[in-house]
């Protein structure tokens, strides 16, 4: 199996804002072959011998497992390292923590609460560095969100998607990703939820590239007309939970139900979601469990896009 390298070569992912739309799809073909093969039984250890160091400072299922059995499913294999259980929590620097980690491992996936954590990591390691969720961006989410819709819609470009309820780490990767793909990207958030003007900025000059529109409005009616996709995430991420209540009073009317389907106008709109749901708030059962949502496809996707890019990171 041939593994395509972008010129020169990408050493960390971050944020989908400085991927390409060349790099993208190169990460697409090579997940779908990999999906086929592992599901065909057939071996494809391009990592043979490689290690995965994983560093969590927050919870995670999908996160953790798909990298983990991706990384075995290629030949190598993952350390769980609990930022806690790490000397990183008794105060060993972000930095020296990559220096030595770069000793040991051949790449880095990090989830972290501050942005800049993922960036000093990223700056200090000699080894690739993978954001496996920051407060600012989740990349492998949008990533595998992009190919799910892609294997539902055999096509991106000309789609609209609405990301309904937080402009969050996933609502930011939905417009970096979604620029890059030609996807117009219409997020339905509540004053002050909206997502950070500078992503909002970077996706729309992206956008004109491609011809997909970028669009940010409190107005779920029309946010969600003619959208091929609606996509939404909890209202209260990883380290807001004591905003929770508050927040749920000020989303109550966002929640992806039967009704905001219907009001989309299109018999063949899909439902999306990253995963932990948070049913009865963002989402309701109905819709959730309904034959529009692809929500599990999107949570298989993650390892299926990661293994790519762990494939040609650390090849
Ligand atoms: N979607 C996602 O990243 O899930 P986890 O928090 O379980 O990793
Ligand atoms: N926005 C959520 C995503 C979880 C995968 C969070 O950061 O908690």
């Amino acid at each position: 199996m041939k593994i395509k390298q972008t010129t020169p070569p990408r050493k960390d992912l971050l944020t989908l804002a400085d991927t390409t739309q060349d790099e993208i799809h190169g990460w697409f073909d090579l997940a779908r072959k990999l999906k086929k093969r592992q599901r065909a039984g057939k071996s494809h250890q391009l990592l043979a011998g490689k290690t995965l160091g994983m560093i969590f400072q927050k919870s995670s299922t999908r996160t953790r497992i798909s990298f983990e059995v991706g990384m075995v499913q290629l030949g190598g294999h993952a350390l769980f390292l609990s930022a806690n259980d790490l000397q990183l929590g008794r105060g060993e620097t972000v930095a020296d923590t990559a220096r030595v980690l770069s000793r040991y491992v051949d790449g880095i996936m990090a989830r972290v609460y501050k942005h800049s954590d993922v960036e000093t990591l990223a700056r200090c390691a000699t080894v690739p560095v993978i954001n496996g969720l920051s407060d600012y961006s989740h990349p492998c989410q949008g990533l595998a969100d992009y190919l799910t819709v892609l294997e539902h819609k055999g096509e991106l470009e000309g789609l609209k998607l609405t990301y309904v309820g937080d402009g969050n780490n996933v609502a930011h990767s939905l417009l970096f990703g979604g620029a890059i793909l030609g996807v117009s990207v219409t997020c339905v958030s509540p004053s002050g939820y909206q997502p950070l003007p500078a992503v909002v900025e970077t996706a729309s000059k992206a956008a004109k590239r491609t011809g997909a529109k970028i669009h940010i409005t409190a107005d779920i009616n029309e946010g969600v007309a003619g959208a091929d996709v609606i996509y939404t995430d909890v209202w209260a991420s990883m380290g807001q939970e004591a905003e929770h209540a508050k927040r749920v009073e000020v989303f109550k009317t966002f929640q992806i139900n039967a009704q905001m389907l219907s009001a989309t106008g299109k018999k063949d709109t899909v439902v999306m979601h990253c995963l932990p749901a948070h049913r009865g708030e963002e989402i309701s059962d109905e819709v959730m469990d309904g034959p529009r949502s692809i929500v599990l496809d999107q949570a298989e996707n993650r390892m299926h896009i990661q293994k790519a890019l762990l494939a040609s990171l650390m090849v």
